[in-house]
């Protein structure tokens, strides 16, 4: 029911195994994955020999307009919103009795696999998280809520002999506010949300009824961030404190207040992914300073092994929280993905433009409404750029907001300096102040790295009167 907690369980393993079937053009050659709503084959284009993901929905929720609706989302979010470190989603049809989406096929493990080895050191737990958080930067930056980061939903990979961390499964994300040029088939409040995740990862408020929104996310990353370097999860956050629980790391401390800002409870937790991100590349600048600064002292190791010196300063693993490369996309896949559907019409590919992407018509005549035998459109393939944080190779935002010293720009211009402390272009907040008086921000006292960046503005340029600055 709307509102109300509810945790899904996996079907048995040998539940709807349809491999060896042909749907359209691909043949499901095995099952390489299935959760709660689909199970996942890798499949061969019968047509071009190219290997895909299929992705193909439970047969029990065929029957559920709200099921199928929200799948066809999943895979509208999963075609529009392009990232390294999210999955590319190429098609999405319903052929030979069934839906299902078709994606890039990853070859590697997913999080949940790697820990049956056991926790994984912090560096690497670390690299992980940020490379998550990287993926939900561009999935927040198109306003939309991931709602089921968890270690299954974690694919890790090799390229080019580095391990790249991929986050998928949209099939509980939430547009939590309409960005431009994200095109959907269902407008998004239309669909009730049932409150499900991943036990142990979906955040406090969650579970106590709330829609989820992007520092829901944010938990989701701190519990999977814990987990990786536990190799335990948390307990359940309505029974536990996450914060008392994480205290005890083996993490430089700097990260380890990173993470408990993560498991924070709502308005106390980091604002936004980017900042997160960013304050977590800002310490990881800092302990590789600090490490080539002990190395310079070498000579003086055996001096330095007779002090306490932390662990994780002696550890040989660089810590990086680097851009991974481009997705490579195959030849094969793009130029077949728009082509699938080989009867009526195709519709033309939508092109992300400077301002966003353009919808072609015809966007609105898939899934549910086709009727039984006929095959619907395949979902438009976007200009497979990534559009985020990691667009220009470069993080868009390095630094937590409080350090940007927007009050040192000539002429001072109060509203622009404030802007730059917003935890990303599209949020909206409303900052009151005034002469003496401790600020507002939307009503409240501020928090956060938000509330820092807003107090040392105002800090160094104390207001003259009482006014209210909505951004
Ligand atoms: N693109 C992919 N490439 C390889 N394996 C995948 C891919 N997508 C999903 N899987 C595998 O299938 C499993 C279930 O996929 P998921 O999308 O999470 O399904 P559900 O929505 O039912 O939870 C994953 O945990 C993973 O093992
Ligand atoms: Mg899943």
């Amino acid at each position: 029911m709307f509102g109300e907690p509810e945790h899904f369980t996996l079907p048995p393993i040998d539940h709807h195994d349809f491999t060896g079937d042909t749907l359209g053009r691909y043949h499901l050659d095995r099952r390489v994955g299935y959760g709660g709503v689909a199970s996942i084959y890798a499949a061969t284009c019968k047509n071009t020999g190219a290997i895909f993901a299929l992705k193909v929905l439970h047969p029990e929720h065929d029957s559920n307009p709200i099921a199928v609706q929200r799948f066809r989302q999943e895979a509208q979010l999963g075609a529009q919103i392009r990232h390294p470190n999210l999955i590319p989603v190429y098609d999405h049809s319903w052929l030979g009795g069934r839906h299902f989406i078709a994606m890039e096929l990853v070859e590697g493990k997913t999080l949940t696999e790697e820990l049956a080895r056991g926790p994984i050191p912090w560096e690497r737990s670390t690299a992980i998280a940020c490379q998550l958080l990287a993926g939900l930067v561009a999935l927040h930056e198109r306003g939309v809520a991931h709602r089921d980061v968890s270690p299954n939903n974690c694919m890790l990979e090799e390229v080019d002999g580095r391990e790249r961390a991929r986050l998928f499964d949209l099939s509980h994300a939430r547009v939590v506010e309409r960005a431009d040029g994200l095109v959907l088939g269902l407008a998004p409040e239309s669909v009730p949300m049932l409150i499900y995740g991943t036990p142990h990862f979906i955040a406090p408020e969650r579970l106590r009824g709330s829609r989820g929104d992007f520092r829901s996310d944010i938990f989701e990353v701190g519990a999977l961030w814990y987990t990786a370097l536990t190799g335990a999860a948390l307990p359940d956050p309505l029974g536990a404190d996450p914060v008392s629980v994480a205290q005890r790391l083996d993490l430089p401390p700097i990260l380890h207040a990173v993470l408990l800002g993560a498991l924070e409870i709502h308005t106390r937790r980091h604002h936004s992914a980017a900042s997160m991100l960013g304050t977590i590349q800002k310490a990881l600048e800092d302990i590789r300073g600090r490490r080539q600064r002990m190395r310079r002292l070498k000579t003086f190791a055996p001096l330095l092994s007779l002090l306490a010196i932390p662990v994780w300063f002696a550890a040989r693993n660089e810590p990086t929280c680097q851009a991974p490369p481009a997705i490579p996309k195959p030849a094969s896949q793009g130029a077949e993905a728009p082509s699938v559907i080989e009867a009526r019409s195709i519709v033309g590919p939508i092109g992300i433009e400077a301002s966003g992407i353009v919808a072609p018509a015809g966007v609105k005549a898939l899934g549910i409404e086709a009727p039984s035998g006929v095959e619907p459109e395949p979902i438009p393939l976007p200009t497979p750029e990534p559009t985020s944080v990691w667009l220009a190779g470069e993080p868009v935002q390095t630094e937590p907001p409080r350090r940007e010293r927007a009050v040192s720009n000539s002429p001072f211009n109060l509203r622009r300096a404030l802007a730059k402390c917003k935890p990303h272009p599209t949020a909206r907040i409303e900052i009151t102040i005034s002469p003496g008086e401790r600020v507002q921000i939307d009503g409240e006292r501020p928090t956060g790295e938000l509330g820092r960046c807003v107090e040392d503005v105002l800090t160094a340029h104390p207001p003259h009167q009482a006014e209210t600055i909505k951004l």
